[in-house]
């Protein structure tokens, strides 16, 4: 095994798992630096695991057109590749801010992230909100400032901003030298050494390369200055999401993508223990447990499947497996499991803790479901947002009234739009985080299941989950505000608010229910 691996990795027999996200904002190079890594990783599981799949590479492709035409985007996937003895799952985020829901529940899925930075733009306001995720989670970051070849800001300054505006202690890892026109190469910090751009197969490469006397100088003294003024890299701090390791590079140019994945081998986290209700699930656990943190319809519109992505959080997973489903304690025998790679897909014979796989199904997983091997327990953090945005769904074919209900709740299964049922009156409403996610779904409804349909103002500003102990004065308060109310795709008593000053007036009027603007899932 890799003499890269933290020791107590290397003694298990299995390859380790490094389950990881990249976030950025729009246009840092989040695809670009995932296409490297792919390559760098050769992109496959296992030698002849994988079968090209022509068609299957077409419907998927033809399912994202939405993606290609705005130039996002808008689905997470995930993506398996080896890469030094260890087996990486890549989860793809959407970097849009309308998505940042579907963002959310992906990272609690992962083990750690690379916040990917653009040399000249510093911290963005995407990057920013998905780090305060990933801080509230205690999820480890790596950083990466990509486009060094291109004219960027000065590289302390850069490592000034990040340490600022994130309150991040800073080791660099990866120097860049020079920058823009005068751009050479990388310098690599922990192995005091000149490193140039090596392709895929290239490993052997020299890494030296010449540069001028004065950029020499100006090296020289930038790493004296980085030793004095940054902490070396401590293991403990980055794991616990105070350090942030920074590798300056350029993706388009494969300049420090290896250096990145080689860091990740050696210090990002293996499969962490997850919370769930009852108590915590540690991955060396023999009995197999998981979760599902998205669900999308309709990959292959042909067959109208599903796909729930389910995480696996403890034990040998192997295909075939009965596992219960902790939300209707019923059993389910997995007999497709699906692996994923950059392209295609194969079946899933075995899987290990951080592992991700999709399980096909016909609607039966949702969203946070668990998925042991009886225990009752459930997988927890994983909740819903009350949307920002609420319509009247409009439908112009009134025959089809059974076909936009179906998908709208279909769509609504993945979990980026939420439904509602008003309680009194026959419109659906629609519930959105962003308005982007709001023309996917129009979108998607006309050409999924050929039902074309509108979306009318709705005169609600937002939602609110409503609980309490006092049963009673549940009932009263749904009960007086009917109008107001609706049912989300559970039957949970949603209440639709006007405004800010109602919402204000109710939370006064009745101290003993709580408006949430989160669910868990059940
Ligand atoms: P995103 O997924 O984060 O939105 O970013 P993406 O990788 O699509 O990159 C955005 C643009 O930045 C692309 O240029 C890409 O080629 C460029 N880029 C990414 N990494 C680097 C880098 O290391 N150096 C330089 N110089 N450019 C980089 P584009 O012109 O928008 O698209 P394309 O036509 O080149 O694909």
């Amino acid at each position: 095994m890799d003499q890269a691996l933290p020791k107590s990795e290397s003694v298990t027999g299995i390859p380790p798992r490094r389950t990881f996200a990249i976030i950025s904002h729009p246009d840092a190079g989040k695809t670009t630096l995932t296409e490297k890594l792919l390559l760098f990783g050769g992109a496959i599981r296992e030698a002849g695991m994988v079968k090209a799949r022509q068609d299957r590479r077409q419907t998927r492709s033809d399912w994202m057109k939405i993606e290609r035409q705005r130039g996002i985007s808008v689905t997470s996937s995930v993506m398996t590749f080896e890469f030094g003895g260890a087996v990486f799952n890549l989860l793809d985020t959407p970097g849009h801010e309308d998505f940042s829901e579907d963002t959310y529940r992906t990272l609690t899925a992962v083990d750690s992230a690379v916040m990917v930075i653009d040399a000249a733009k510093g911290i963005e306001l995407q990057t920013k909100k998905l780090f305060e995720v990933c801080r509230l989670r205690n999820i480890p970051i790596t950083t990466f400032i990509n486009k060094i070849d291109r004219e960027g800001q000065n590289a302390f300054a850069l490592l000034d901003e990040i340490a600022d505006t994130l309150a991040l202690d800073i080791c660099p890892m990866v120097w860049p030298v020079g920058m823009g026109g005068l751009f050479k190469g990388c310098y690599d910090l922990r192995n005091d050494k000149l490193v140039s751009a090596k392709k895929p197969g290239e490993e052997n490469a020299p890494g030296d390369f010449a540069i001028p006397a004065d950029q020499k100088a100006q090296l020289d003294e930038d790493v004296e200055l980085i030793r004095a003024a940054y902490p070396e890299f401590d293991q403990e701090a980055y794991g616990e999401g105070h350090l942030t390791p920074v590798y300056f590079g350029s993706a388009l140019k494969d300049f420090s993508v290896r250096e990145l994945l080689e860091g990740l081998v050696a210090n990002a986290p293996p499969p962490q223990p997850r919370a769930t209700d009852q108590r915590e699930v540690a991955p060396e656990e023999k009995p197999v447990s998981g979760f599902v943190f998205k669900v999308q319809a309709n990959m292959d519109p042909q067959h109208r499947d599903r796909i729930a992505f389910t995480r696996i959080c403890s034990g040998r997973f192997t295909r075939g497996m009965k596992l219960t489903h902790s939300r209707t304690g019923k059993p389910m025998a997995i007999q497709a499991p699906i692996f994923f790679f950059a392209q295609d897909r194969s079946l899933a014979e075995e899987a290990y803790p951080g592992d991700i796989i999709g399980i096909p199904n016909h609607g039966t997983l949702r969203v946070g479901d668990t998925l042991t091997e009886g225990e009752k327990l459930r997988f927890t953090g994983i909740p819903d947002f009350a949307p920002e945005i609420l319509r009247r769904v409009r439908l112009t074919d009134p025959m089809k009234t059974k076909q936009m209900r179906k998908a709208l709740e279909d769509l609504a299964e993945e979990g980026v739009t939420q439904v509602f049922r008003p309680m009194t009156g026959a419109d659906w409403i629609v519930g959105v985080v962003g308005m982007l996610q709001l023309d996917v779904l129009g979108s998607r409804i006309e050409q999924e299941y050929n039902v074309p349909i509108g979306f009318d103002p709705a005169p609600f500003d937002t939602a609110r989950w409503i609980f309490s102990e006092d049963t009673a004065r549940l009932k009263f308060f749904i009960e007086v505000n009917k109008s107001a109310m609706s049912e989300d795709r559970d039957g949970a008593p949603v209440y639709l608010v006007r405004n800010a000053w109602e919402l204000n007036r109710m939370t006064e009027n009745f101290p003993e229910i709580t408006f949430s603007a989160t669910r868990e899932r059940l």
